[in-house]
């Protein structure tokens, strides 16, 4: 089982960065290949359809690709104003936007359509960014993403990682563990 995890954060000392690291790392304790992918390797514009009329940005197309070859995918989002941020947003609206005369992805929702989807949080704040997943859930699922039931919000961000970037509070390593196998069971369950 592969399975595809990102943050919607390029940010270099990002909180949702190192909560995507350490769900690669139990991933790969569970036994799955993690793609850990970095939103800041993709030279993407905000989204225009004027600008996309002139022909989609090429790495676009390569995140289409990443998104559409992983059957399971972990999303580690910031919150900003209460919900997700606008990079992660434009991300998924070029992602989700079909491709005119492309045999294939002239379909939008091919790169989500099917996906089982864990998400995540970190934030300095007591909530843990978890009021950007309950904007973030019905955007996937509108989509065609199965989102899962488990997921967890990681608060006080500022003290939740050792200096190896590893959580350090069990309750966090606990909860990660349970959404990272819980995905990776359905996911299974699709194939
Ligand atoms: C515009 C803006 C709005 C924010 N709004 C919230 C918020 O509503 N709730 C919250 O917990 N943190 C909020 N924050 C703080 C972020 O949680 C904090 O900057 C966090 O470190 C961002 O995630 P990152 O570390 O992965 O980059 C906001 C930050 C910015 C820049």
């Amino acid at each position: 089982m592969n399975i595809l995890i990102f943050a919607g954060s390029t940010r270099q000392e990002s909180y949702n960065r190192k909560l995507a690291k350490a769900a690669a790392a139990i991933a790969e304790q569970q036994g799955a290949q993690a793609t850990l992918l970095e939103l800041a390797d993709f030279d993407i514009p905000l989204y225009n359809a004027d600008l996309e009329a002139r022909g989609t940005p090429a790495d676009v197309i390569r995140l289409k690709q990443a998104m559409h070859s992983h059957a399971a995918w972990i999303i580690c989002s910031p919150e900003y104003n209460g919900s997700y941020p606008a990079l992660l947003k434009n991300a998924i609206d070029w992602a989700s936007s079909p491709v005119k005369g492309d045999a294939l992805w002239s379909d939008g929702t091919l790169p989500f359509r099917n996906k089982v989807v864990g998400m995540a949080s970190a934030s300095p704040g007591g909530m843990g960014g978890l009021r950007a997943q309950s904007h973030l859930a019905p955007l996937l699922l509108n989509l065609q993403c199965w989102v899962t039931p488990r997921c967890h919000a990681v608060a006080h961000a500022a003290d939740a990682f050792d200096m190896q970037n590893q959580l350090q509070r069990s309750q966090d390593q606990q909860a990660m563990q349970a959404l990272v196998e819980q995905v990776l069971w359905a996911a299974r369950r699709f194939q």
